[in-house]
């Protein structure tokens, strides 16, 4: 820590934010210290070296020597402000969360953190935080604890611990419930999800609303004592008594049970428990948050969500690079190319969409228009997305574009002569994409003149909610293509996956051998229901049998045919009734019948079915972690964690279980390799432990 003290004068020019003209009293590394002529102290949190400000120790530490200062400074007031322009402060530095395993180790540390911010909430000066952009969860305690909070407009507040497997650990428990209505506060702690300055007012969590420029009067009048602070609703005084807390935590008990179940996700529960016990006695409440969050922080589903958190930062990474792309032309409009386009507006690009049915055109506006309408903030951000998707049934845009999407039938020769017609018309730099789903990108570049700006762009659906997109490499591909078409991933918010051409790609692939597995089991008399089971009891976000119905049983059986032709994997036979069920257009959810039957909310209808059987999650996860270590093996995809990240948001896998090969490690490898041989002995050759667990495991023989 630097110690840059002693009095400069000078007004401080940060940027156009209101600072307060003061005289620099102290400085460290991260933090400033000045003093203004109106007697008012401002305390600058600037964390060096970062775009972003968090709480790391050091951040901590340098405030606690801040505020011992500041009595002697005979200031009338204190105000705390961030110097970012992103934000106040973004959160705890999760870097600090990582590789934890000692809860008693970081129980003494959030001790002393507590008793820093205890500090700044016993002040007798009145203090105000001022809160522009992002104030999450340490950041909101800190401004918590001052006894007003300003927002600038545009501010964004919330305590998204949760979804990293915490609750709020600096004294967001008892703070939060103690200052607006504590029903408000739980579902804001429960959910994770933000809340905008207008609602935070509403909520009484801040005491102001102004525009920047009325920072320094808004500061001034809460200082003098004249800014109104938001009172709390009083009928919230009913929490003060455990029973009636007790009685509103089993509903939040059960609503939380549905989302996140208790033995995977034990955050939301242990914070129901918190308020249930404590909730009127800030005392007892302050130890009890303190140790829950260690214990938590401490435990398998907090490391693993810390650990999605950190693939996600990877993946995000390799969507870094520069983005040359600014107009996306997309040929075939249906479920994908129609999805693709809309999203691609949405975040801003200029695209063109072209298809030969007029009909499949305005159907894809129509669908990108209810979507707009659902997740656009404003209407003049959906109008301007709308304007930017034109439809284009001439191909026009494709001259125009810088990458060129493909996204019609999967039949290799309708593409190939597509992508002839296109190449001649295409801008000299401009990159040819494909989403195709299972077509070797070697079969596809055969004839093309460029084929090293042929790259797969692997969409999953519904493309507005699942992140991943695998960048398919092949061959000839230069490095110059698959950077772009990585960049254009980062562009538009997707997290990009590079995987080599290989039949199914790396997450079909995977998936696969599960949803075949499953097939099987129906065809032993399991109840369909007792399989999703099984599935949703390990963690998966839905089970196999509603998933085929969801991706659509004609896709599943067409990539299902087309892996078990293409590669020498074991896999079970596809049963003769899954083709009927395609013949008779039985496809699943989009056709209201597949597996289940659907409602009219297209809902399956399940019926009551027998529990599973302990074995039964085994047997369906062991054949997808049997292709994982095969892909690794193979090189398809480079490493483990971009395997991990992959399955995880491209399919949901289970999140708190770190990805699948993060999974088997945790179980054991040796683990994995007997269980494998013991469903072989029992079900076949299909379960044989892969050699790529040979690799993953160093020494473990894998024969029994
Ligand atoms: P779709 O059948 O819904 O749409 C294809 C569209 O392309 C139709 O509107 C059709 O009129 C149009 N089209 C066909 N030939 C054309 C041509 N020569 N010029 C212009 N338009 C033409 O198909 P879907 O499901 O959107 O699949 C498209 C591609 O995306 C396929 O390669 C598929 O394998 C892949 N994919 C599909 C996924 C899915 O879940 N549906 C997931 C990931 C990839």
């Amino acid at each position: 820590m630097r110690d840059k003290s002693v009095p400069v004068r000078g007004v401080m020019a940060d940027r156009e934010m209101e600072m307060g003209p003061a005289t620099l009293v102290k400085s460290l590394t991260h933090w400033r210290l000045n003093k203004g002529d109106d007697g008012i102290a401002w305390l600058i949190i600037d964390r060096a070296g970062e775009s972003a400000n968090s709480l790391s120790e050091e951040v901590m530490q340098e405030l606690d020597i801040l505020l011992a200062d500041i009595a002697g400074l005979g200031v009338r007031g204190l105000v705390l402000r961030s110097a970012k322009p992103g934000g106040f402060v973004a959160g705890a530095d999760i870097r600090d969360f990582r590789g934890v395993t000692d809860a008693a180790a970081v129980e003494t540390r959030m001790r002393r953190a507590h008793e820093i911010v205890d500090r700044l909430a016993s002040l007798r000066i009145p203090t105000v935080a001022v809160i522009h952009g992002h104030c999450l969860g340490g950041g909101l305690e800190l401004a918590l604890a001052c006894r007003y909070r300003i927002a600038v407009d545009g501010a964004k507040l919330g305590f998204p611990e949760v979804l990293l497997g915490l609750h709020p650990g600096l004294g967001g428990t008892f703070r939060l419930t103690a200052l607006i209505d504590p029903v408000e506060a739980m579902t804001m702690m429960l959910t994770g999800s933000s809340v905008h300055a207008a609602k935070a007012r509403r909520l009484g969590l801040v005491d102001a609303v102004v525009e920047e420029r009325h920072v320094a009067s808004a500061v001034s009048a809460a200082i003098s004592g004249s800014l109104k602070p938001a009172r709390r609703n009083w009928t919230s005084a009913a929490y003060a008594l455990a029973p009636v807390r007790r009685f509103v935590g089993k509903r939040m008990r059960a609503e939380a049970e549905k989302r996140a179940p208790e033995r995977h996700y034990p955050a939301p529960h242990r914070l129901i428990a918190l308020w249930e016990e404590h909730g009127s006695d800030k005392k007892a409440m302050q130890p009890a948050e303190i140790r829950s969050f260690s214990e938590l922080l401490a435990g398998k589903t907090a490391q693993n969500l810390i650990r999605v958190f950190f693939l996600r930062e990877a993946l995000k990474g390799l969507g870094k690079g520069e983005n040359l792309i600014k107009h996306v032309h997309v040929i075939g409009a249906g479920t994908m190319g129609g999805d693709i386009a809309a999203w691609c507006a949405a975040r801003g690009l200029t695209v063109t969409l072209a298809d030969l049915d007029r009909k499949a055109l305005a159907k894809a506006v129509g669908r990108a228009s209810s979507f707009y309408d659902k997740r656009l903030y404003s209407g003049i951000e959906r109008r301007d997305a709308l304007d930017r998707l034109v439809p284009d049934l001439g191909g026009d845009g494709v001259a125009e574009a810088d990458i060129v999407i493909e996204a019609i039938a999967e039949n290799p020769d309708v593409k190939r002569k597509v992508f002839a017609s296109l190449a001649p018309r295409m801008k000299p730099a401009a990159i040819l994409a494909t989403n195709t789903s299972s077509i070797p990108l070697e079969i596809l570049r055969e004839g093309l003149p460029f084929p090293e700006r042929l790259v797969g762009v692997h969409f999953f659906n519904p493309v507005t909610r699942m992140e991943l997109v695998e960048v398919v490499a092949h061959d000839q591909a230069s490095e110059a293509t698959l950077a772009r078409a990585r960049a254009f991933c980062g562009r538009i918010d997707r997290l990009p996956a590079p995987v080599r051409s290989s039949p199914g790609f790396l997450v079909n692939r995977a998936l696969t051998p599960y949803l075949v597995e499953a097939f099987v089991m129906i065809d032993e008399g399991i109840a369909r229901e007792t399989i999703d089971q099984a599935a949703v009891d390990f963690g998966m976000p839905m089970g196999p049998i509603e998933l085929a119905d969801q991706v659509g049983l004609d896709i599943g059986l067409h990539v299902a045919e087309m892996l078990k032709s293409a590669l020498p994997d074991p896999m079970p036979a596809i049963p003769d009734w899954l083709r009927q069920m395609v013949e008779r257009g039985e496809l699943g959810r989009k056709t209201g019948k597949g597996l289940y039957d659907y409602d009219a909310k297209g809902k399956p209808v399940k019926k009551d079915a027998p529990a599973p059987d302990p074995d039964m999650a085994d047997r369906l996860i062991i054949p997808m972690l049997n292709t994982c270590a095969r892909l690794l093996r193979e090189g398809v995809v480079a490493d483990a964690d971009t395997l991990d990240g992959a399955m995880i948001f491209a399919t949901g896998f289970a999140p708190f279980r770190g990805g699948p090969i993060h999974y088997a490690r945790d179980r054991g490898i040796a683990d994995i390799v007997a269980t494998c041989n013991r469903l072989e002995a029992r079900h076949g050759a299909r379960f044989r432990p892969d050699e790529g667990w040979q690799a993953l495991a160093g020494e473990v023989p894998v024969q029994a």
